[in-house]
Formats: structure tokens, sequence, C-alpha cells
């Protein structure tokens, strides 16, 4: 029942996404890459989570659907550059080539920078029905959330684990925070942003983030642990990446069994 509803709600977003980006795109070599990054399938989890909190206070989808659009860009973005050979150097990203090896690096890096700047501009222009006082709260809130206090920071402790730069031995502490900033901190705004946008109180802000807080550890905790138990194919990703690259998460550094648990 509820994987039919997301489904379908998956369905809808990504016509949406098609639609938003044909208005907007040319295409020259950029552009395309561009479009390539966002539109190899994709759970959708954030932008469908934002709406979920969005439609439940009652808003329309005029109120919400750049914002959705936005936490999508950002988060492909995201993965452009976690596959980059200087980050995660995989091969294989949503069942096709990741863009550093379809296009090339610099290609990558540029449409990841393309895409974040354009996540800000749509959130402030004028398709979003939003007065500029939410729209302000909202850019404030996705630039901690992905800056160098939240999900850069926690790509960077990603890469500190793998003890790139000095010896650390990272231990259950500096994992929690580096899954929670890198994985986390996008998911938890996502939720917030539909509060925001539906205007929830201060106290019911904090209930949903405290929900983005865990679902968020979760679902990074799931992926460590299908890196290391799921195949390319079902994956749709460059399969036990994480061990090979000495990363340490709840899987490199509990087991299996304990990170289930
Ligand atoms: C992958 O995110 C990167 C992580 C944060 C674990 P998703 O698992 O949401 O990736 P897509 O969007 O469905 O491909
Ligand atoms: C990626 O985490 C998190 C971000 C992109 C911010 P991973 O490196 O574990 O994601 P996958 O496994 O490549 O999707
Ligand atoms: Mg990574
Ligand atoms: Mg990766
Ligand atoms: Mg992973």
């Amino acid at each position: 029942m509820i994987k039919k509803y997301i489904s379908s709600q998956r369905n809808l977003f990504n016509k949406d996404l098609k639609k938003f980006f044909d208005s907007y795109r040319t295409s020259n070599i950029l552009q395309t890459a561009m479009w390539y990054s966002l539109s190899n399938g994709g759970k959708r989890l954030r932008p469908i989570l934002l709406a979920e909190v969005s439609k439940t206070l009652g808003m329309k989808k005029s109120d919400y659907l750049n914002m959705m659009l936005a936490t999508e860009l950002i988060h492909c973005y995201s993965l452009v550059h976690d596959d980059l050979p200087s980050m995660d150097n995989s091969l294989l990203r949503r069942g096709k080539k990741t863009c550093h090896i379809k296009y090339d690096e610099a290609t990558a890096i540029l449409l990841g920078d393309g895409l974040q700047s354009l996540a800000f501009e749509i959130i402030t222009n004028n398709e979003l029905n939003l007065d500029d006082r939410t729209k302000v709260n909202l850019c404030n809130k996705l630039a901690q959330a992905i800056g160098f206090k939240g999900m850069v920071a926690g790509q960077m402790m990603d890469l500190i684990s793998e003890g790139r730069y000095d010896k650390f031995i990272p231990d259950k502490k500096f994992i929690i925070q580096t899954q929670r900033l890198k994985t986390g901190a996008l998911i938890d705004f996502s939720l917030q942003a539909g509060g925001i946008i539906g205007g929830a109180k201060k106290s019911e802000l904090e209930i949903l983030s405290g929900f983005g807080k865990r679902i968020g550890l979760a679902f990074q905790i799931v992926d460590d642990i299908l890196d290391a138990t799921s195949n390319e194919e079902d994956l749709g990703k460059t399969a036990d990446l994480d061990s090979k690259q000495g990363k340490v998460n709840f899987v490199t550094l509990l087991g299996l069994e304990k990170s289930r648990k």
C-alpha cells in the first residue's frame, strides 16, 4: 500500500522534474549532463517527504513544488560529486555510468555546481508561491544543512575516516556524526522545509527534525549494509566500495549484525 503510494508520487514528481527542466534547458553539453544526472532514476525520497509534510498541513503543489525540485537538485549534485575519482571513485550510479565516466571530470564538477545554484534560483523565483520572508528562511536553512557545517562537513568526515589525511581512528560517535551530516542533514531539512512552508509551529518543526535525524541515520546505515551485502545489478551503483576504500561506518566498525540491530 505505502510502496504503491510512494511509487505514484515518484512518477508524478518525475513528470514535474522533466517539465521543469525542459523549460530551462537548451542542448548545450553542460545542460545535457545536468539532465543526465537528474533523470536517471532515484527514489526521490527527499522531495516526497517534503511534499507529504506540506500536504498534511494543507498546502497545495504551487506552494511547494519548487522546493521539492530544489532538494532533489541538491541531492543529485551531491551524488555526482560523491562519485568523483577524488571522492568515492564510483563507476555506476542509478544503473548508469557515473557522470565523470559518461562525460568527464570537469563536466561532473561543473554540473554539480550548476545544480546547486539552480536550487537556490528556483526557491527565490516568482514561480514559488511563498512570501519573501519564508523563502529567505528556507534558503538560510538549506544553506546551513548542506554547507560546511552540514552535508559538506559530513562528506569531509567520511573521507577523514578513510585515514587519507592523518592517521585517524574513528569511533562510533564520529561515525554517527558523519552519517547525520552527510545524509541526515538534507533529509532533516526536507522534512522541516515541508513544515516551514505549511506554517508549522516551532515545536512541530522540532518533532519533524527529530524524525528527520533518526530517519537520516537509519537510511545511511541501510545504505552501508547494502553496499556490503548487495550486488551492482540490484543496487544500480558500484557495490562493495566502502570496505575497499577503508571507509569507517557502522558495518565496517561494528559488523553487519550490530548494524542491522
Ligand atoms: C544515496 O542516496 C546516497 C546516500 C545518501 C546514501 P539515495 O539512496 O537516496 O539515492 P537515490 O536518489 O535513490 O539514487
Ligand atoms: C553519500 O554517501 C552521501 C552524499 C552524497 C552526501 P555514500 O557515498 O555512502 O552514497 P553512495 O553509496 O555512493 O550512494
Ligand atoms: Mg561517499
Ligand atoms: Mg559514494
Ligand atoms: Mg554508500
